[in-house]
């Protein structure tokens, strides 16, 4: 692959640049991907490390979740947030159980059909647990791409269209399309951050249609907070 395009830049740098998490080694199977991603979409990196590592210790599997009592699982939750969460992990669970064998399916539209599972975490889930070269798109993500492809300060509301522009971004080796849907992630969380972004740090800053039309401040509505 040529070295030269914004897909191939993001998974180079993504490979010197990005932080070491547990959940993202390639021994981590899909049922501990879901959980990962459930925790981290309301909670800190920092805060989700160890009760992720005690839960899929204790429950590393969704039949082993599933024959846990809602008590168990809410206080194993412990100061995470949202504890509503651990219950609705907890009915993926049964359902995984119930309609997969026990399995964390790789179909997208499969995952998307589990309750408690929305379009981002079936797509994290295929990508990140099955390895399939999946768009994955959070706020990180729509901020990348507003700014990298549209020239925006900011996202937009989400739409459908996100899925499309960070396909056309992506790498055509399968391998490399699955780097890249994390890389682009972390580029959102480490350097193309919301307020100040660190775009000297920035591996495709030369080819940033936001910073190219020098870097114009948000216009429109206000951000959503
Ligand atoms: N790696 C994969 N998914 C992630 C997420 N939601 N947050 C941080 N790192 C991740």
């Amino acid at each position: 692959p040529s070295p030269d395009t914004v897909g191939d830049t993001l998974v180079d740098w993504f490979a010197r640049a990005a932080r070491d998490l547990p959940w993202r080694r390639p021994d981590t199977d899909p049922w501990a991907v879901l959980v990962s991603e459930v925790m981290l979409q309301q909670t800190p990196v920092a805060r989700v490390e160890p009760v992720w590592r005690e839960w899929v210790a204790r429950w590393p599997t969704p039949a082993a979740l599933a024959a846990a009592s809602p008590a168990e699982v809410i206080r194993a939750w412990g100061k995470l947030g949202y504890p509503r969460r651990a219950l609705r992990l907890r009915e993926t669970a049964v359902a995984l159980t119930e309609r997969h064998g026990g399995a964390v399916p790789a179909d997208v539209a499969a995952l998307e059909a589990l309750p408690g599972v929305g379009t981002y975490t079936a797509r994290a889930v295929a990508c990140f647990g099955h390895g399939q070269p999946q768009p994955v798109v959070d706020t990180n993500v729509r901020r990348v791409v507003a700014r990298l492809v549209h020239g925006r300060a900011d996202a937009a509301p989400a739409r459908a269209a996100d899925l499309t522009d960070v396909a056309e971004l992506a790498p055509a080796d399968p391998a490399r399309a699955v780097r890249f849907s994390v890389a682009v992630m972390e580029l959102g969380a480490l350097v193309c951050v919301a307020r100040t972004p660190r775009c000297g740090a920035c591996p495709v800053r030369d080819r940033c249609a936001w910073r190219l039309a020098g870097s114009p401040a948000a216009d429109g509505p206000p951000r959503r907070v």
